[in-house]
């Protein structure tokens, strides 16, 4: 979408649409609340209404509450239920006109940005190819607004673009979006961006080079598996920073397997590999001062007569031997590998996302992804660059005891707790063992990728990680 931030009187503004909201202390502008007439004075009129003031564009009003407690998430809000009004008047451009917010202009153009960009997408990939008329998509967002918040709409711009691309990988059904078609959009990110390189392994090298978790989930299907590498050199001072991510792009649970009510959203348990190769090229665009090396191991999980049993033992990259006590506890046996490898390429801290356990969505809803760290400071950058993105996280603590629940019984480790007892925490300790003690946080994001029910993620694919990652990345590029 194109973004651009301009300040024009209302009058002369030339959109299809043009927005404002309302605090409740507020009345419209006269030549609005003369086009609205009766709904106006209706209850409804704060709540979204489009009105037609004589001859001008029309008119959008969103209620924005009570002054005192506008916060940026809010504006998303807004911002994302006018986008959503805007598809369905067709209207290709719309302008907005910049609230006043606790005097923080710059926070609340990134919220109408984001808001706005998120809250138009839409999944229509394989929907009505034969239509011939398509309707309008709303392609440009004018700001009315100070030009000083022209650099924060711009970083919005690119992050939000990004979260939609996305969600675009975590739609796409399993049998497009395969580890290939995934390791092709990294060689594509690279291909795009100067600072990026890829570097992409097969069936061959990831069994060559001993990674035994991502051979050993990949080993029950014919669909071969992908190690994906990608660098960015971005400069600055700070220590290269890991990023992780959870690519199974179908997760059948293998020969423990899943029931089939509802298995068709598991084509999402790839989310984390979507949110850190878009997050990768959104820093790239943004060309933030930060040296990256991210890895994606992605592979489907399926059950069959070559597929990993249960009992069976493993050797992970690191060496430690793994009891596969449940095959659908597989994503912790890839990231193991992923993350020792991240360490092998120099990631000096690292942060790894994963759509890793059931028991997450129990604990936290899809309101706040867990982050479960070894380190503190790492938590608190994460946690602050979550307060900022408005992708919320809450840290669940590391235990001894939790420790002693992934011990093996013929091997080092088992992959299923003893006990089913915090499920998201022994997941979490399970990977703590092969991070060789690099400050690393774990974000399990099994509760906010999928169905978060917000304005402008919707009930399908939120794209949850990528702005919570680059919001990061500022921070540690700062
Ligand atoms: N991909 C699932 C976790 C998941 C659940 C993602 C719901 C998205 C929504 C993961 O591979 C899994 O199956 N985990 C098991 C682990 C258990 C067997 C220890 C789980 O959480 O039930
Ligand atoms: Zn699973
Ligand atoms: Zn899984």
């Amino acid at each position: 979408m194109k973004v651009t931030v301009q300040q024009t009187e209302l009058a002369a503004v030339d959109a299809d649409l043009v927005a404002i909201g309302l605090y409740d202390d507020e009345s419209p502008p006269d030549a609005i609340a003369a086009a609205a007439g009766a709904a106006a004075a209706s209850g409804d009129f704060r709540k979204l209404s489009a009105v037609f003031p004589d001859g001008s564009a029309r008119v959008v009003v969103a209620g924005l509450g009570k002054r005192e407690e506008i916060d940026p998430e809010r504006l998303r809000v807004a911002a994302a239920l006018v986008a959503k009004e805007a598809g369905r008047l067709e209207a290709g451009s719309l302008a907005w006109v910049l609230p006043e917010a606790s005097g923080d202009d710059a926070a609340a153009a990134e919220a109408l940005v984001t808001g706005t960009i998120l809250g138009a997408h839409r999944f229509d990939r394989f929907k009505g190819a034969a239509e011939e008329d398509p309707p309008a998509r709303l392609e440009s967002l004018t700001l009315l607004a100070p030009a000083s918040v022209a650099a924060e709409a711009e970083i919005a711009r690119v992050y939000a673009e990004a979260q939609n691309r996305a969600r675009e990988l975590q739609s796409t059904p399993a049998n497009f979006a395969t580890p290939s078609f995934l390791a092709a959009r990294a060689e594509e990110i690279a291909a795009g961006a100067t600072a990026v390189s890829a570097e992409v392994l097969g069936p061959e090298e990831i069994a060559a080079k001993g990674m035994g978790g991502l051979a050993a989930v990949s080993q029950g299907g014919p669909e071969e598996p992908r190690l994906i590498v990608l660098r960015y050199a971005g400069g600055g001072s700070g220590p290269t920073l890991g990023l992780v991510g959870k690519g199974v792009t179908f997760d059948t649970g293998g020969i423990s397997l899943k029931p089939g009510a509802g298995m068709q959203e598991m084509k999402m348990d790839m989310s984390g590999a979507a949110a850190v190769l878009e997050a990768v090229a959104a820093i790239a665009e943004l060309g933030l001062a930060i040296d990256l090396v991210a890895v994606v191991p992605s592979t489907e999980n399926m059950p069959s007569g070559t597929a990993v049993k249960p009992g069976d033992v493993i050797t992970q990259l690191n060496g430690k031997t793994v009891e596969v006590n449940n095959t659908d506890a597989e994503g912790r046996l890839i990231l193991a590998d992923a993350l020792t490898y991240a360490v092998e390429l120099g990631a000096e801290r690292i942060v790894d996302l994963a759509t890793l356990t059931g028991a997450v969505v129990i604990a936290l809803g899809s309101t706040y992804a867990a982050v479960i760290a070894n380190d503190d400071e790492l938590a608190a950058d994460v946690a602050r660059a979550g307060e900022r993105s408005g992708e919320l996280t809450w840290r669940l603590p590391l235990h001894p005891e939790f420790k002693e629940l992934m011990k093996g019984t013929v091997a080092d480790l088992s992959n299923l707790a003893s006990k089913r007892k915090a499920g998201t925490i022994t997941a979490a300790s399970f990977l703590e063992e092969f991070v060789d003690g690099t400050p690393w946080a774990h974000v399990d994001i099994a509760g906010t990728a999928w169905d978060v029910g917000r304005a402008y993620t919707g009930s399908d694919a939120s794209g949850f990680g990528v702005r919570l990652l680059v919001e990061l990345a500022r921070e540690l590029s700062a």
